[in-house]
C-alpha cells in the first residue's frame, strides 16, 4: 500500500540498506531490491516469513530475514549501533492474515478465536477474553476499537464465553452483532475484532517501542516513512515524530500525511484508511535544520484541530 509514494521519500539505489519492519507478504521489500538496495527484512507471522523468502528468493544475496517482533528487533539493531538509509514501517495486518481462518482474524472463521500474529507465543484472543473481567474487557474494547458500544458488548462476551457458546470468530461476530443490534456500522464486529487484535499482538506497545529508537535506526541523511490504518497508530506516529523534531532528532518530519491517489483507491478500498508519515535525518556532523514559523504556525493549527476534535 502507498508503494509509489514510499518508494519516492526512501529512494532505494544500489548500495543503500533498508529496514523493512513489517516485511508481510514482501511487496514493499520487492520494489526495494528491484532498486538495487539491500533490506533487511522483519516479520513475526512465520506463514508471511515463508511467503516473502520464497518471493525474494531471487535477490537472496541483498535481503535477509528476520525473525522476531520489531520493536526487540530494532532495540537490538540501535543497541549495536546498525543504521539503515531507509525504515519502513507498513502497520497493522497483511491480507494474508485477513483471510486467514485458521487464527481467526475472517469474522466469518469456524476455528478457536486466536488472533495471534506469531502463535509460537503469548496469549489468544480467548485467552485474553478469559484473564480480563468484563470492565477490563469493555476498556479494551473501547481504547483499541474506538467502539461506543463496548460495555453491553463486553457483557454479551462474558456471559456467551462462561456459558460454553464462544469459541470462534465467527461466534464473536454473533455475539457482537446481537449486542449492537440496532445501531447502524460497516459491520458490527469490526471495531471489537480490531481491539482485541491491537491487545493480543500488543500492536501499540509495539509502535512506541520502535518510535523511541527511530532516530537511532536511521543513518544520516536517511528517512523513516510509517504507513498506519487507524487513527490510534496515526495519532502515536505524528506525536513522537513531531517531538523528536522539537528536540531536533529530525531534519523535517511530515506536516500532513501521505495518502493513497484514486488509481490505488479504485483498485483496493482498503487504502483509503492509510496514512504515510515520514521523517527525515539530519546530515553527518550536522545539526538538524531548525523549524521555521511556517512549521511552528502548522504544529499550532494542527494541535488546536486536535484538541477540538478530542
Ligand atoms: C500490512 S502488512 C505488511 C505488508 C508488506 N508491506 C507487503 O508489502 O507485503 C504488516 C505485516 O507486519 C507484521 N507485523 C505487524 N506488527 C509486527 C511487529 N510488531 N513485529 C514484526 N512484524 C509485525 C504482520 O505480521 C504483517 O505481516
Amino acid at each position: 500500500m502507498l508503494l509509489a509514494e514510499a518508494m519516492a521519500l526512501l529512494g532505494p539505489a544500489p548500495g543503500r540498506r533498508y529496514l523493512d519492519a513489517t516485511l508481510g507478504l514482501g511487496g514493499h521489500s520487492e520494489a526495494l531490491l528491484a532498486a538495487g538496495a539491500v533490506v533487511v527484512g522483519i516479520e513475526r507471522d512465520a506463514e508471511a516469513r515463508a511467503i516473502a523468502a520464497a518471493r525474494l528468493a531471487h535477490a537472496a544475496d541483498r535481503f535477509t530475514v528476520v525473525t522476531g517482533d520489531f520493536a526487540a528487533t530494532a532495540e537490538q539493531f540501535v543497541a549495536r549501533g546498525e543504521t539503515f538509509d531507509g525504515v519502513l514501517v507498513d502497520l497493522g495486518v497483511s491480507s494474508l492474515q485477513l483471510d486467514d481462518h485458521a487464527r481467526g482474524f475472517s469474522l466469518r472463521a469456524e476455528t478457536r478465536l486466536d488472533l495471534r500474529m506469531d502463535t509460537s507465543t503469548g496469549e489468544t484472543a480467548l485467552d485474553l477474553i478469559d484473564r480480563l473481567d468484563e470492565r477490563e474487557l469493555a476498556d479494551v474494547i473501547y481504547r483499541y476499537g474506538e467502539e461506543r458500544l463496548s460495555r453491553p458488548i463486553a457483557r454479551k462476551i462474558k456471559v456467551a464465553r462462561s456459558a460454553g457458546q464462544l469459541e470462534t470468530a465467527a461466534q464473536l461476530a454473533e455475539i457482537v452483532r446481537w449486542a449492537v443490534r440496532g445501531h447502524q456500522q460497516r459491520h458490527p464486529a469490526l471495531r471489537t475484532f480490531q481491539a482485541l487484535r491491537i491487545a493480543v499482538n500488543d500492536e501499540l506497545g509495539q509502535l512506541d517501542r520502535l518510535l523511541a529508537v527511530l532516530p537511532k535506526l536511521v543513518a544520516p541523511g536517511g528517512t523513516a516513512a510509517l504507513i498506519s490504518f487507524h487513527s490510534l497508530e496515526d495519532r502515536a506516529v505524528k506525536q513522537e515524530l513531531r517531538s523528536q523534531r522539537l528536540s531536533g532528532a529530525w531534519d523535517d518530519v511530515a506536516r500532513k500525511p501521505v495518502v493513497a491517489g484514486e488509481a490505488e483507491l479504485s483498485a483496493n478500498p482498503r487504502a483509503s484508511s492509510a496514512k504515510l508519515r515520514w521523517a527525515r535525518a539530519p546530515q553527518a556532523g550536522q545539526a538538524a535544520v531548525p523549524r521555521d514559523a511556517n512549521e511552528a504556525n502548522d504544529d499550532a493549527n494542527d494541535e488546536a484541530n486536535e484538541k477540538a476534535e478530542t
